[in-house]
């Protein structure tokens, strides 16, 4: 059996089988890399590009090592020191690389909907690591797998995304994926960081954090983007810690078992407090772990699909 997408894009639409077939493979390869030499042969003279249009440090060296695990060769593209300073086009740069016998492209931008655009003038198979603020398919797919690793299951648990909804493709990918494994998805900010109309995903809203830690098993956490004119949204971002920041002392009085995820970067006493960063009800170090389990997951799928279906 082999999985039903050809490009990820983003968590909308695919189904519950794929989405299962990814994260069990992923527990395979995560044995692979507890072992002493963290390497198989899976993807030998495979060539994948990342193409970062946009800073990262958790996805793109996830991503690289995930290749190089697999013996893919593993080239990255950085906007700086590229010739997109001299005026080449994002169309004439990725087929100018392709034309380099590429099989893959693993590709983060600012804009939404480039993934899709790549799979329009290029032959390569597609993976998208952030879009703007459309999807991020694999972070929500590392934070399901490490949620599942944790508590055993995600069919009937009851997840709540917290912070800045509005501008966050992790929160839309948790959301098309957690629902697809049968969670009970819920978001909680102000509501000026939550899209008009969300509930029709078929999610709950809330706007008082300590209710949603009183009747959820996990909390992501998301950054709040304050280079994305976050601070617009409301009076000040004291305020904000005031009202939504998870502090050791709101998991005590609300929920002492919730379990909290945060995909990263973290902004520490905005978003969330260093004592529950580093504290026993976290698991992001496990999630950046999982990252590369998942990713090389990803790789194997889609790099070894033969169907053209
Ligand atoms: N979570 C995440 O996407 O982090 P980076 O921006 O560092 O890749």
């Amino acid at each position: 059996m082999q999985i039903g997408i050809k490009h990820l894009l983003g968590l909308q639409g695919v189904s519950a089988n794929d989405i299962q077939m990814l994260l069990d493979t992923a527990t395979t390869f995560k044995q692979v890399l507890e072992r002493p030499i963290k390497k198989v042969p899976t993807l030998q003279g495979k060539t994948v590009v990342n193409l970062f249009y946009e800073n990262s440090t958790r996805t793109r060296i996830s991503f690289e090592l995930a290749e190089k695990r697999l013996s893919a060769d593993a080239v990255n593209f950085s906007v700086s020191g590229s010739s997109v300073s001299k005026g080449e086009t994002f169309k004439d740069t990725v087929r100018n690389i392709e034309a380099m016998k590429v099989d893959m492209i693993v590709v983060r931008h600012a804009s939404a909907g480039v993934p899709l655009y790549l799979t329009k003038i290029c032959k390569s198979i597609v993976i998208n690591a952030g879009d703007g603020i459309h999807e991020h398919p694999t972070q929500a797919l590392l934070d399901m797998f490490s949620i599942r690793e944790k508590t055993g299951k995600l069919e009937g648990l009851k997840v709540c995304i917290v912070g800045d909804i509005a501008h966050s493709r992790v929160a839309l990918s948790n959301i098309f994926g957690l629902k697809a494994m049968g969670a009970h998805v819920s978001l909680c900010g102000p509501a000026t960081m939550i899209p008009r109309g969300i509930e029709n995903l078929g999610v709950k809203v809330y706007t008082d954090i300590d209710k949603a830690m009183k009747e959820n098993d996990v909390l992501n956490v998301l950054r709040i983007q304050l280079e994305r004119k976050a601070r617009e949204y409301f009076p000040s971002v004291r305020e904000y810690h005031q009202f939504y920041g998870i502090t050791q002392e709101r998991i005590d009085r609300n929920n002492k078992d919730i379990l909290i995820l945060h995909p990263g970067p973290i902004n520490r006493g905005v978003e969330i407090t260093s004592d529950v960063a580093d504290g026993p009800n976290q698991i992001i170090l496990d999630q950046v772990t999982n990252g590369v389990a998942v990713r090389m997951s990803i790789l194997y799928l889609l790099g070894t699909r033969t169907s053209e279906e």
